[in-house]
């Protein structure tokens, strides 16, 4: 995790200097395997009318050759492949499947999920493949904030502690430290005034990192934004416990405390986070899928990655000539 980090700084500073059009292999490819998702969380851009509606059944496969974009990505030395996207990734019906043939090829695996569905079975499977990284969607530190956010019954926020424990016990009797594992919280209003409760929880779940983050803003989620008042609360309670989070030795994102925020200078995810969704098509990030930079059941992906599309959207954002979708976008960096 922490080399990857590295590669990454180095890559925006790189990148933010000296913006290269003919791009380098992409750092983390965004793969989505589908819509499908088990909650319905009050923030989420699948709330979008323009995005598929939710359904909780099992997503069968994806509309293109998975298999054979991971063989190319393997080739051309792209870094890391992130499972997340468009609903919950363990609807999908060959998630480790897919999971155990990423890392077969030598690439890192993240995977961002609710948690809701791990069990034993699918832990250890995790842990012995060695994949490297998850992301629990967390939000709440209580069963009633996140029975509010995310419309899960009485029951679930326990099922996901317990998932989380079960990877830090299961890592421990296998002397083993991937994955790592990350609890985020996306601030609002139902969630602001609890985030040293959430800290308690993530010590007590023995994780190894946090991340907090705003919202990308949607009208379907306007009133969950925070005032000045209330961002200044949230920034004061994360610098009262930061201290507390090291002696922990649990790691926690500097974005949200960027006294920049959000002064736009600069985003450099058309360089390296290409995200594809379900059925094979290339967009720049996910906040632009109506921006179709080519299609994998058509052309290679590096075809598309070093295509004229891909090229025009890196010289806009090159020449700070924003998109549409970058009003309010929580990605880029300043
Ligand atoms: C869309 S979810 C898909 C994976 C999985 N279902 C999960 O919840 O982690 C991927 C990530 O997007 C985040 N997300 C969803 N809607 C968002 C929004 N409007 N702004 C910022 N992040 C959002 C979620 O918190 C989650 O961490
Ligand atoms: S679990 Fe993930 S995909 Fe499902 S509604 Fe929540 S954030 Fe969105
Ligand atoms: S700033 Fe624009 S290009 Fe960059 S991630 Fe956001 S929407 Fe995409």
């Amino acid at each position: 995790m922490k080399q990857f980090t590295i590669e990454l700084d180095f890559l925006r500073k790189a990148v933010f200097l000296h913006p290269p059009i003919k791009p380098f292999p992409p750092l983390a490819v965004h793969v989505n395997v589908g819509q499908q998702c088990n909650l319905d969380c009050v923030y989420c851009w699948r709330r979008d009318p323009d995005r598929a509606p939710a359904n909780n059944s099992v997503q069968e496969k994806v509309g293109y050759d998975l298999k054979s974009l991971i063989d190319q990505l393997a080739e051309i030395g792209a870094s890391t492949i992130e499972i997340a996207g468009g609903g919950e990734p363990l609807l999908f019906k060959d998630i480790l499947g897919t999971m155990k043939y990423i890392k077969k090829m030598g690439l890192r695996g993240h995977l961002f999920t609710n948690g809701i569905l791990f069990n034993e079975k699918n832990t250890e499977a995790l842990i012995d493949m060695r994949w490297d990284f998850i992301n629990f969607s967390l939000d709440a530190h209580s069963q009633d904030v996140f029975s509010r956010l995310k419309g899960s019954g009485k029951g679930s926020l326990s099922k996901v502690r317990t998932n989380v424990r079960r990877f830090a016990h299961m890592k421990k009797a296998k002397h083993l430290s991937s994955p790592s594992i990350r609890l985020s919280y996306i601030i609002n209003r139902l969630n602001f005034n609890f985030i040293e409760e959430f800290i308690d929880l993530a010590i007590s779940l023995s994780v190894n990192s946090i991340f907090f983050a705003r919202f990308k803003q949607f009208p379907f989620n306007e009133e969950l934004r925070l005032n000045e008042r209330e961002e200044k609360v949230a920034m004061q309670i994360i610098d009262k416990n930061t201290g507390k989070l090291k002696k922990h030795n649990i790691n926690v994102n500097s974005y949200f405390q960027s006294p920049n925020w959000p002064v736009r200078k600069f985003c450099v995810i058309p360089w390296f986070a290409p995200f594809i969704t379900d059925d094979g098509v290339v967009h720049p990030c996910c906040c632009q899928l109506q921006k179709n930079m080519g299609d994998l059941k058509k052309n290679t992906f590096r075809e598309i990655w070093e295509g004229e599309k891909y090229t025009q959207v890196r010289k806009r954002i090159r020449r700070q000539d924003w998109f549409k979708a970058c009003k309010n976008c929580y990605l880029y960096i300043s």
